[in-house]
C-alpha cells in the first residue's frame, strides 16, 4: 500500500488535542485511514458493528466495485474468466497471483488430482451423524477432523506445510461433499477417480453406484464448473474474515477452515441459495407466479421478517456480476436438459423483474446475488437442496486458504483482537443470597 500526501486529522469539540492520521491508497478502491495508533493517542476506540466502513487487512486476491458492479480476481475480470478457464486455473490463479501456463497447469492439476482420497477412518466419523444429518454440520466436523490427519504438516509458518494443506483442502473437499451426499442416501461411498477432471470426478462421487458405469454429462460438468468458478473468492466476507481471525491465533489451517464452513451455513450468507430455492418452491406451491405481487408486499414489510432470499449485498449496490452469468448458466443447462419451462426458473425471473421495479428494491440498491440463480441450476443438475451451501464451501475453499496464506506469509501480522464499547455494570458487591 502507498502513503497518499493527504492526511486525516481528528479534532474533538471539547478542545482536546487534535490527532493526525496517515491515509493509505491501494492499487484501486477506497483509501484507508490508518487509526492503529487512534487508542495510544487518544485513549478512545472506533464503533464500526458489522464492520460496515472498515478495512481489517490489506489484500491482493480479490477486488468488488460494489457501485458498479465488478469482480476481479488477481485483476482478472469474472466474465473472462467464468468463459477462458476451469476451476483448477482459478485455484491456481488465486493461490499464486498468475493464470497457470500449460506446464504449470499440468503440475498443479496432477498435485490436485493425488490428493482427492480421505484417510478411510474418515469413513467411521460420519457412522457418528443421523442419516438426515444437515450436510453442513457432517463438513463441518470433517474438516475439522482433517486436522488428525495431517501431523506431518503442522507448522504454519512453513510456506511448504501452507502449500500441501492448501492441496490437501482443495482436493479432498469434493471427496467429503460427496461422501456427506452418499452417507445421507444410505449410498456406498464412490472413491475418486485419476482419470476424470476435478468437477466430472466430484460428479461422479456424488451420482455413480458400483452397479454400473457412469458418464459424466459435459453440459453439466460445465455448468457445475462454472458454479465453483463463480464462488472460488469473494474479498473479506464473513467466512473469509472468521478464517482469517481463526488463523490468526496460529491454528491449524483445517480447524480455520471448519470455522469457514460453520460461518457461510447461515442464511444470510452461504445458507441464501438454499433458503432461496426454498422460498422458491413454497411460493411456487402457494400459487406461483400469481401470487408473487402479494409475497412482494410481506418482503416489504419490515414486520412480516420475510426477505427476498438471494436479493441484496452489503457491497454490491448494483447487480451481483455472478448472478448474470449465473442466470446464463441457469438458462444453458436447463435448455440443454429440456427444462427451460422449468417453472421455479420463471418465477425467479418474474421475481427479479418485479423487483427491479419496486421503488423498494430501486431505492435500497437491492438487485440480485450469486445466490439468487444458484439453487435452480444445482437442482436442474440433480443436486439436492440441502448440499447448495455444501457446494458453495467446496468452490469458496480455495478463497478461504489463499487469505489465510496471505495473512501468514505477512511476517507482521497479529493475532486478531477486536475491542468494544462497555454499556453493562460496573463494578459492585455480591449480595447475600437472601438479598438477591
Ligand atoms: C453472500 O459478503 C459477501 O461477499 C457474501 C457473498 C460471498 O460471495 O461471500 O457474496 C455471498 O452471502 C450473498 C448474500 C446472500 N444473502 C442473501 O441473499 C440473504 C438476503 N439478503 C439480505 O439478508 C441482505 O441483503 C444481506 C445480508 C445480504 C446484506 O445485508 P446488509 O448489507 O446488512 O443490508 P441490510 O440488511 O442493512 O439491508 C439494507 C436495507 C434494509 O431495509 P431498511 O432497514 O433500510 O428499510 O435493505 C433491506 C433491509 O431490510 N433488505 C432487504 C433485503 N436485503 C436487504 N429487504 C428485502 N429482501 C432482502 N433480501
Amino acid at each position: 500500500m502507498n502513503l497518499s500526501d493527504k492526511k486525516a486529522t481528528l479534532s474533538f469539540s471539547d478542545g482536546s488535542p487534535s490527532v493526525e492520521f496517515p491515509v493509505y491508497k491501494g492499487t484501486v478502491g477506497p483509501d484507508v485511514v490508518d487509526i492503529r495508533k487512534l487508542y495510544g493517542q487518544t485513549g478512545m476506540f472506533t464503533f464500526d458493528p458489522g464492520f460496515m466502513s472498515t478495512a481489517a487487512c490489506e489484500s491482493g486476491i480479490t477486488y468488488i466495485d460494489g457501485d458498479k458492479g465488478e469482480l476481479l480476481y488477481r485483476g482478472f475480470p469474472i466474465e473472462q474468466l467464468a468463459v477462458n478457464c476451469d476451476f483448477l486455473d482459478i485455484c491456481y490463479l488465486i493461490l499464486n497471483g498468475e493464470l497457470p501456463n500449460g506446464e504449470q497447469k499440468k503440475d498443479f492439476d496432477t498435485q490436485v488430482t493425488h490428493h482427492t482420497l480421505v484417510n478411510e477412518q474418515l469413513h467411521f466419523f460420519l457412522r457418528g451423524f443421523r442419516r438426515d444429518a444437515h450436510p453442513m454440520a457432517v463438513l463441518t466436523g470433517l474438516v475439522g477432523a482433517l486436522s488428525a490427519f495431517y501431523h506431518d504438516s503442522t507448522d504454519i509458518t512453513n510456506p511448504e506445510h501452507r502449500h500441501i494443506s492448501a492441496i490437501r483442502l482443495i482436493a479432498k473437499m469434493p471427496t467429503l461433499v460427496a461422501m456427506a451426499y452418499k452417507y445421507s442416501q444410505g449410498q456406498p461411498f464412490i472413491y475418486p477417480r485419476n482419470d476424470l477432471s476435478y468437477t466430472g470426478n466430484f460428479l461422479r462421487m456424488m451420482f455413480a453406484t458400483p452397479c454400473e458405469d457412469y458418464k459424466v454429462n459435459e453440459v453439466v460438468e460445465r455448468a457445475l464448473d462454472r458454479i465453483f468458478i463463480l464462488h472460488a473468492d469473494h474479498e473479506q466476507n464473513a467466512s473469509t474474515s472468521t478464517v482469517r481471525l481463526c488463523g490468526s491465533s496460529g491454528t491449524n489451517p483445517f480447524a480455520a477452515i471448519s470455522a469457514g464452513v460453520a460461518c457461510l451455513w447461515g442464511p444470510a450468507h452461504g445458507g441464501a441459495n438454499e433458503a432461496c430455492l426454498q422460498m422458491l418452491e413454497e411460493l411456487q406451491a402457494n400459487g406461483g407466479v400469481a401470487k408473487v405481487g402479494e409475497f412482494m408486499e410481506k418482503v416489504k414489510d419490515k414486520n412480516s421478517g420475510v426477505r427476498l432470499m438471494g436479493f441484496g449485498h452489503r457491497v454490491y449496490k448494483n447487480y451481483d456480476p455472478r448472478a448474470k452469468l449465473m442466470q446464463e448458466t441457469c438458462k444453458e443447462v436447463l435448455a440443454a436438459l429440456g427444462l427451460e419451462n422449468d417453472p421455479l426458473f420463471k418465477l425467479a425471473m418474474e421475481l427479479e423483474r418485479i423487483a427491479l421495479e419496486d421503488p423498494y428494491f430501486v431505492q435500497r440498491k437491492l438487485y440480485p446475488n450469486v445466490d439468487f440463480y444458484s439453487g435452480i441450476v444445482q437442482r436442474a443438475i440433480g443436486i439436492p437442496t440441502s448440499l447448495f451451501t455444501a457446494i458453495f464451501a467446496l468452490a469458496r475453499t480455495v478463497g478461504w486458504i489463499a487469505q489465510w496464506n496471505e495473512m501468514l506469509s505477512d511476517p507482521d501480522y497479529k493475532i486478531g483482537r477486536p475491542r468494544q464499547l462497555f454499556t453493562g455494570h460496573v463494578t459492585r458487591d455480591v449480595p447475600e443470597m437472601n438479598k438477591r
